[in-house]
């Protein structure tokens, strides 16, 4: 087993597990691809970045001697969706942990929204959490059970404008989450949805976080602090080990207390 960060804490359940991530190869997913091989699970991730997810690999060989499994896919394909998840499964065995995170959330002007975009946004956003857990689902009832985690966020609950098609996408992941955690928890699946508050990737830094809405991230937090993406996979980690055994349907929300 490879050795764990400094202070990390160990989920031995998570050793040797074949875990999926979709959106790996940077951000938030870069960080949870890094921590579950880094617990000694097998990971295998999908990105359309291909430099970002190779150059991951190659990080992570060198320093940590741990070699997760990149494969291209863009998640809106939802036939190559499920083709790299038999590809995953053949290289590691079932998967036991899928992780849905990959995203984009791109503004979008609500009069300027075409029929075409709004099913673009959602066939991102929201239909390859259905389609992944669908296809997993085999795999982890034959080994008795599986942790889902799907990527929410706390933007619809602020009420947040600027794109609309992405907000309906994360609110329809709570209920998707919800309608799969009854599907499956007769065959001890559990499906909760982690939802992160405003992150310091390098994305959000340099796109949207300006001084104003740092102000604004400082004065609604309770915590007066950044959120970072080992915040997230934090919380992500517990939800994939057998620690929260009993958990499911639920929303965690990692936000420093926005919402
Ligand atoms: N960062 C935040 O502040 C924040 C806040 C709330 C929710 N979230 C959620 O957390 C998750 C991770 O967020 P992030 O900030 O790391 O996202 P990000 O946009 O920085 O990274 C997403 C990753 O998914 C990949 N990706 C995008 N479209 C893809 C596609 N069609 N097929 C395959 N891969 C694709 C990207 O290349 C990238 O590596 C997302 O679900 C996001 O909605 C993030």
């Amino acid at each position: 087993m490879p050795t764990l960060l400094k202070g990390e804490t160990c989920y031995p359940s998570l050793n040797g597990k074949s875990v999926f991530i979709t959106g790996g190869g940077t951000s938030i997913g870069a960080a949870m691809v890094e921590r579950f091989c880094l617990q000694g699970a097998k990971v295998a991730f999908v990105d359309i970045a291909d430099e970002p997810s190779r150059g991951l690999c190659s990080r992570l060989a060198e320093q940590h001697q741990v070699t997760p499994l990149y494969l291209h896919c863009d998640i809106k394909d939802v036939e190559a969706l499920k083709d790299a998840i038999s590809e995953a499964q053949k290289a590691h065995g079932d998967i036991s942990v899928l992780i849905n995170n990959a995203a984009d959330d791109t503004r979008h002007d609500m009069d300027e929204l075409t029929v075409e975009y709004w099913d673009e946004r959602l066939a991102i956003n929201l239909r390859p959490c259905f389609f992944s857990a669908q296809a997993v689902a085999p795999q982890m009832q034959r080994q008795g059970g599986g942790s889902i985690i799907n990527l929410g966020s706390i933007s619809w609950r602020l009420k947040q404008t600027c794109m609309p098609a992405y907000t309906t996408a994360k609110a329809g992941i709570e209920g998707l989450t919800r309608s799969l955690a009854g599907q499956y928890g007769k065959d001890h699946i559990r499906v909760n949805t982690l939802i992160p508050g405003w992150v310091m990737t390098p994305r959000q830094i340099s796109r949207w976080v300006n001084p104003d809405i740092a102000k604004e991230i400082q004065a609604n937090q309770c915590i007066k602090e950044n959120l970072q993406p080992d915040d997230i996979v934090n919380a992500a980690l517990f939800l994939a080990a057998d620690d929260s055994r009993m958990l499911t349907a639920q929303t965690l929300i990692v936000d420093g207390g926005w919402v």
